[in-house]
């Protein structure tokens, strides 16, 4: 029994070992959007680049052997996912999240952002309005806008007693009832904040949309990296209401490393809104997972929990880091501490610099590629958003460059 238990032990920590998240890859040349467009968006490829959201580590190795085995067959002909693939999702949302669906309310979706543009295709019009919750990932402010819908603000409020934003539900009660929107879109948990948000508000914000007729969409593309102590919740497990009014979007994507992949899915309980939705989609066949994808999918989702773990603690140990980097050395830029996910949302306005002068900083001086916060809307200046998806060393440089570019101000 004892030398079972060293065994075990030894197997643990022979596969804790096996994840090592300080090996630096070189991406460039790879296709990467992080280290390939450098030159096209910041006019400079000599930048470390931490802005677009996925990781410097490794896909997992269950992942790559996956889809190295279906490589090594010589055909690569049209493809149907294993069943095994669908009950992979619904095992893996039951058990981290405790979320339950069905395979009839779920199919996959080929990239969140399109499953956001087919929604607006499908249930709004050119001209309907759309509320966003500010700062926010960019895509909620462009899809809208440049399929012809209006964008609706509904701010998000800064705590300064909390260190984070809130978000304003009076307000939403007001804007639904004044703009009659057709379609809320929420990142939970928030991009670019990283706020795992609190069940009540999210039940609130079901609330004021049964109320008014507003589809919600809820976008958890970074559920599964709620960071130590933090409590992801899946919008439509919080209230009969949320799960009625609501179209979710979720993939293994982010957590995995695999965005290239393309693995969303989507859960829609409410069959007035499925049966519309599905028709759309199977009409003009959207709904097909390319054979990789749904390979990728069921070995993330079955055989990389413990990497999973792993990351995240390390993702955490380099938010910690930054944190406490910044409040020793660069006071003036002030991060809000993210509960989800590998994104800090950098608050510089202390620094008193007009936009311009900040992206000098950081791109001329620092030599850093990190998100220019007005990007994510009303609500983003003066602020940068920092990928800590990244080993340890890569983010203490960045650190070090972005503490000697601030000094150098002076
Ligand atoms: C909130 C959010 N939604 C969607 C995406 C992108 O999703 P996809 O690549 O599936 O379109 C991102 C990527 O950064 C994101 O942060």
């Amino acid at each position: 029994m004892l030398f079972y238990n060293f065994t075990c032990y030894y197997a643990m920590k022979a596969e804790y070992m096996q994840h090592n998240f300080d090996k630096i890859l070189d991406r460039r040349g790879s296709g990467a959007i992080m280290t390939d467009l450098l030159l096209e968006r910041y006019g400079r490829d000599d930048l470390l680049a931490l802005w677009v959201a996925d990781m410097y580590f490794e896909t997992p190795a269950p992942i790559r052997e996956a889809i190295e085995r279906r490589l090594a067959h010589q055909i690569y002909g049209y493809s149907v996912p294993a069943a095994s693939y669908w009950a992979s999702i619904i095992d893996w949302e039951r058990e981290l999240h405790g979320w339950k669906f069905r395979r009839g309310e779920m199919t996959f979706i080929p990239g969140i952002v399109r499953g956001i543009a087919y929604v607006l295709q499908c249930f709004t019009q050119p001209g309907d309005k759309v509320v966003v919750q500010p700062p926010v990932y960019m895509p909620f402010l462009n899809l809208p806008r440049d399929n012809g819908r209006q964008v609706v603000y509904n701010p998000l409020i800064w705590d300064a007693a909390a260190g984070t934003y809130r978000m304003d539900l009076a307000n939403l009660e007001e804007v639904c009832g004044k703009e009659s929107p057709k379609v809320l879109i929420l990142s939970n948990p928030h991009n670019p904040a990283g706020i795992v948000w609190p069940e009540e508000d999210l039940a609130a914000v079901a609330d004021i949309c049964q109320r008014h007729g507003v589809l919600v969409i809820s976008d958890e593309i970074h559920a599964d990296m709620a960071l130590e102590g933090a409590v992801h919740h899946p919008f439509q497990t919080v209230s009969p209401a949320a799960a009625d009014v609501s179209i979710a979007f979720a993939a293994p994507s982010k957590t995995f490393n695999i965005a290239g992949l393309v693995s969303s899915f989507c859960v829609v309980p409410n069959p007035r809104i499925r049966e519309p939705f599905f028709h759309y989609l199977e009409a003009n066949e959207f709904d097909g997972p390319l054979f990789l994808s749904a390979i990728a999918t069921e070995a993330a989702f079955t055989q990389c929990g413990e990497w999973r773990r792993q990351m995240l603690a390390y993702v955490k140990g380099n938010v910690d880091f930054v944190c406490d980097y910044l409040r020793q050395h660069v006071p003036g830029i002030v991060p809000v501490r993210p509960q989800a996910s590998f994104l800090i949302w950098l608050d510089c306005t202390q620094l008193g610099l007009d936009h311009d002068t900040l992206i000098d900083l950081f791109v001329n001086r620092a030599r850093l590629a990190f998100n220019d916060g007005v990007a994510f809307g009303p609500g983003g200046e003066g602020h940068m958003r920092m990928n800590v998806g990244a080993p340890r060393a890569m983010v203490a440089e960045a650190m070090q460059r972005l503490e000697q570019a601030v000094k150098s101000l002076k």
